[in-house]
């Protein structure tokens, strides 16, 4: 297959991209590098010494014999360039990753709050505008969030995937329909609104122009390498622990490694959904090699492995490491504790063997946050943005 990865620099989508080449596909790189500015903005960088884009391009080629072409195109406003790519390269398929992915990142002030919906909802309307007026038939395959559903208490119900069963009154009040609509969501900061928001887009193009989209509602990612980029130090992927961009178990595994206590915000009984990055990477090969049909409806699918307590898993990391545990004021708006009870079968069903934590696993994460302890700035650790003003 031919697949662009649009967001192809990331901490999922330089993995993603290896991942396929390494299975034979013909890949294309579309990023801006606008997370490496970030970074740049934020005064922080990868824990792990990451390569500028072309020179990781020619190691992979060093290493595999295979290209992959990088265009610099913004999704979210260079859209001649966008459509003029896709009708040049005719894809079998688009993966989309190419959004602005932190929510603390979303929250910091009202120019990153309007710059995230900017950037992710002009992304994500710009590629399913462009696919359908290129005229090709691209299954387009986006990275969401479980964070759609919702982080509340559930009511003791089951998260399904993507769709709820519902019964509705006839107009005549006389009987009851039987429904399956998109499950409401329940966005709990900027950036999940805007996830929220691509599901309507996902639903409106694949209703209107039969579109062909897979949406993976995926969770929190942990873990940095995979079998490809183990294969090469200039491969080594991302590792985000600042208190924007670094994720909750990265975050603990790496600050047991520097002698940093872990830091739970409140309580720690907000509940979590789990993926590693070896796995995320599986599911992306096994989305795009089972496509939707045309004409079938957007394909939602649960990308989780298991779900956890954050104490739960401060007190896993403690007990590997001795790590004293912190608790500090929650910056988020959100209950102190929750319940995330949900189905991930599809994955499975299409041949996902799943990785769960593991020791052996989680001290993989720790040997390389250790490696690379000196790059630490742990000024950048704690969390500063706030949710709320008061
Ligand atoms: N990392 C996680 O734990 C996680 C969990 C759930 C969902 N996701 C989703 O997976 C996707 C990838 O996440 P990630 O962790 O790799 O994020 P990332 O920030 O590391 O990668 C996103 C990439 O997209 C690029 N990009 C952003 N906006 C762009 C634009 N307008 N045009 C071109 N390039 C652009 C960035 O430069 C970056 O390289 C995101 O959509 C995110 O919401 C990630």
């Amino acid at each position: 297959m031919k697949i662009i990865v649009c967001g192809g620099d990331g901490f999922c989508g330089w993995p993603i991209s290896l991942h396929l080449s390494a299975r034979g596909h013909e890949v294309v790189i579309v990023d801006t590098l606008v997370r490496r500015a970030a970074d740049r903005e934020l005064g922080v960088d990868s824990l792990t010494p990451i390569r500028a884009l072309d020179e990781r391009l020619a190691a992979w080629r060093a290493v595999s014999g295979r290209s992959i072409p990088w265009h610099a195109i913004d999704l979210a406003h260079a859209y001649d360039d966008l459509l003029a790519l896709l009708v040049r390269e005719r894809p079998d398929a688009v993966v989309h990753l190419a959004e602005q992915r932190a929510a603390p990142y979303s929250m910091k002030s009202p120019r990153h709050k309007r710059y995230t919906v900017d950037n992710n909802v002009n992304a994500t309307h710009n590629l399913l505008c462009a696919v359908v007026e290129s005229g090709i038939d691209s299954h387009v395959v986006h990275i969401g969030t479980m964070g759609v559903y919702g982080y509340g208490s559930g009511g003791g119900t089951m998260i399904p995937e993507g769709y709820l069963a519902v019964e509705v009154p006839t107009a005549d009040g006389q009987g009851r329909i039987e429904r399956e609509i998109l499950h409401p969501t329940d966005p709990g900061s900027i950036y999940h609104m805007t996830k929220c928001l691509d599901q309507q887009l996902f639903y409106y193009y694949n209703k209107n122009d039969k579109l062909r989209v897979t949406d993976l509602h995926q969770g929190v990612v942990w873990g940095t390498n995979t079998a490809e980029t183990r294969l090469d130090d200039r491969l080594i992927n991302r590792f985000d622990y600042d208190g924007d961009y670094g994720t909750v178990l990265n975050r603990f595994l790496m600050q047991a490694a520097v002698g940093h206590p872990l830091t739970v915000h409140g309580s720690g009984g907000q509940t979590r959904a789990f993926i590693h990055i070896q796995d995320t990477v599986r599911c992306l090969s096994l989305a795009l090699e089972n496509p939707p049909q045309r004409g079938e409806r957007v394909r939602i699918l649960n990308q989780m492995t298991e779900t956890h307590r954050v104490i739960d898993l401060a007190r896993m990391v403690s007990a590997m490491t001795g790590a004293d545990i912190q608790h500090l004021d929650n910056p988020r708006n959100e209950a102190s504790r929750n319940e995330l009870p949900a189905v991930a079968r599809s994955l499975i069903s299409l041949g996902l063997e799943p990785t769960h934590l593991q020791e052996g696993l989680l001290e993989e994460v720790i040997g390389v946050a250790r490696a690379y302890a000196h790059r630490c700035d742990k000024s950048r650790i704690p969390c500063t943005s706030k949710w709320t003003t008061s």
